[in-house]
């Protein structure tokens, strides 16, 4: 390498470490410094810059989770392989440079090798503390082997961890008795509709939003033939009023205060007691999925509904999908103080038993007892926040195709005017090794609803996501180009 790396600008208003972020982002995007190549130690540059070794390191592991730099345990930190492609690709290249008409082959398109899978629910894994997570499944093998299945509502150890969990996370104040250890959230959802089923003496009729999460609607349906009632949303979330008109009154409502899932509303405080005076007055149940609430990028998270219940009527589902990765199959339910809830659930698991296995509950405690949780959340949603940047940059501005639901979670809703032109975007871009959701997959009425896509961000390294957005935008563009724009 020629001439030094860096060069840091102490007059400069930008902080130390955005410079040198910056810095060797750029050294990788111009060719400097190639794929493979080992970069300095954090000490030694630190020494070479005169800055805190801290710096660097947080610097180095910013690259590292945005896909410039690789990090193994006791080996040199490393350019990343797709670094190699990511000049063509650089912040600062213009859209109209990605020719709309010819589109480019899939594996170009992304940036990489093959398929470029922007559909949500995908977080990165990239951050995860790999000594973290070895050290939490060598404790979790080292338990004695019991003899018998995990206890009905999950290890006592694990409980007691996700109850310390929320109540730093999200002010929930629950004890380990609360809490029920379930396989992720469809696992919850199912194990809720069959206690519903149980209290209802037959068919419960569960409100759902509009559109909504597809696959709760689905698990609810397909245990015990649940009646699925469609509540539209609004910018806020779920419609209240419309939810008070519904006869008979629902045995439950389903929702997402934090995200509305997928449009994106954050439900307003008031909103959140209203819902709940109208569980209270009707005897009904809030589920409420509390997915998306770790990553609030726009405004303070708001209360859980959990937090505000005084009745016991809410209940509050959560995950570790997208804080860790929905390999691991691993979620809780909180229950509210209602002894027929908690006596209809134990009795389901009674029969059914525990389904997340009692290794992985073993080590998922310790990876919150470790606090390797927490740390993967906080620098996890550095990453995020900083795709959230690309994802804005690259997608704003677009005549007839407007963006929303970024204020949390890791995913955009592009709007567009009709769903056959919606299809058609998402079938060009299946075709340039590009996949992403079109928003009709969410309508809980068939054939109604807003029309668009709806594209997860999260676990793309920042290159190859940078790649695809203009893929996305060059599909849109020229979509939108052929037809007159008509909203309908
Ligand atoms: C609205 C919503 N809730 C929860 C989840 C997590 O589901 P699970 O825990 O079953 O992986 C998802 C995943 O996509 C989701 O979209």
């Amino acid at each position: 390498m020629d001439g030094p790396l860096l060069v840091i600008d102490r007059d400069d208003a930008s902080p130390l470490g955005a410079q040198l972020v910056e810095g060797l982002r750029r050294g990788i995007l111009d060719g400097r410094l190639q794929a493979g190549d080992p970069v300095p130690s954090t000490r030694s540059l630190a020494t070479e810059l005169g800055v805190a070794r801290s710096s660097v390191v947080a610097a180095y592991e910013q690259l590292a989770g945005e896909g410039y730099l690789e990090v193994r345990q006791g080996a040199p930190t490393r350019v990343a392989p797709l670094a190699a492609h990511a000049s063509a690709m650089a912040p600062g290249r213009s859209v109209e440079s990605v020719a709309p008409e010819s589109a480019p082959a899939p594996s170009a398109a992304a940036g990489g090798d093959g398929e470029l899978d922007l559909r949500p629910g995908r977080p990165s894994t990239a951050r995860l503390d790999e000594r973290a997570w070895r050290s939490a499944w060598r404790h979790a093998a080292r338990v004695a082997v019991p003899g018998d299945t995990a206890p009905p509502f999950g290890e006592r150890r694990l409980r007691s961890e996700i109850a310390d969990h929320l109540r730093h996370a999200r002010g929930v104040a629950c004890s380990p008795d609360d809490v029920v250890v379930t396989a992720g959230t469809s696992d919850a959802v199912a194990l809720l509709a069959s206690a519903l089923r149980a209290m209802a003496g037959g068919t419960p009729v569960v409100a759902v939003e509009h559109p909504g999460y597809p696959s709760a609607r689905r698990v609810l349906e397909r245990r015990g033939a649940l009646l699925t009632v469609p509540v539209p949303v609004d910018a806020d979330g779920i419609d209240v009023a419309a939810l008070r008109a519904i006869r008979p009154t629902p045995d439950a409502v389903m929702v997402t205060p934090s995200h509305q899932y997928p449009l994106g509303g954050r439900l307003p405080v008031a909103t959140r007691l209203a819902l709940l005076e109208w569980a209270e007055a009707s005897g009904a149940f809030v589920i409420e999925d509390d997915y998306d609430s770790e990553f609030r990028h726009v405004g303070t998270p708001l209360p859980a509904l959990a937090s505000l219940d005084r009745a016991g009527r809410a209940v509050l589902v959560g995950s570790f999908s997208k804080v860790l990765t929905p390999w691991l199959r691993l979620g809780y339910v909180v229950l509210p103080a209602n002894a027929g809830l908690r006596d209809a659930i134990a009795a389901v698991r009674e029969d059914e038993t525990c389904p997340v296995p009692g290794i992985a509950q073993e080590a998922m405690a310790s990876l919150l007892a470790t606090g390797a949780v927490r740390r993967h959340i906080a620098a996890a949603r550095r990453d995020y926040a900083h795709r959230r940047e690309l994802l804005l940059a690259e997608l704003s501005g677009m005549d007839g195709a407007p963006l929303s639901g970024l204020d949390g979670g890791l995913h955009a809703v592009v709007g567009l005017p009709s769903r056959a032109l919606a299809a058609r975007v998402v079938a060009r871009l299946a075709a340039e090794g590009v996949l992403v959701s079109p928003l009709s997959d969410y309508s809980a009425i068939a054939g109604e609803g807003p029309s668009g896509l709806v594209l997860g961000y999260a676990s793309p390294p920042d290159a190859r996501l940078a790649g695809a957005l203009r893929v996305v935008r060059a599909a849109v563009e020229h979509e939108l180009s052929r037809r007159p724009h008509r909203w309908v």
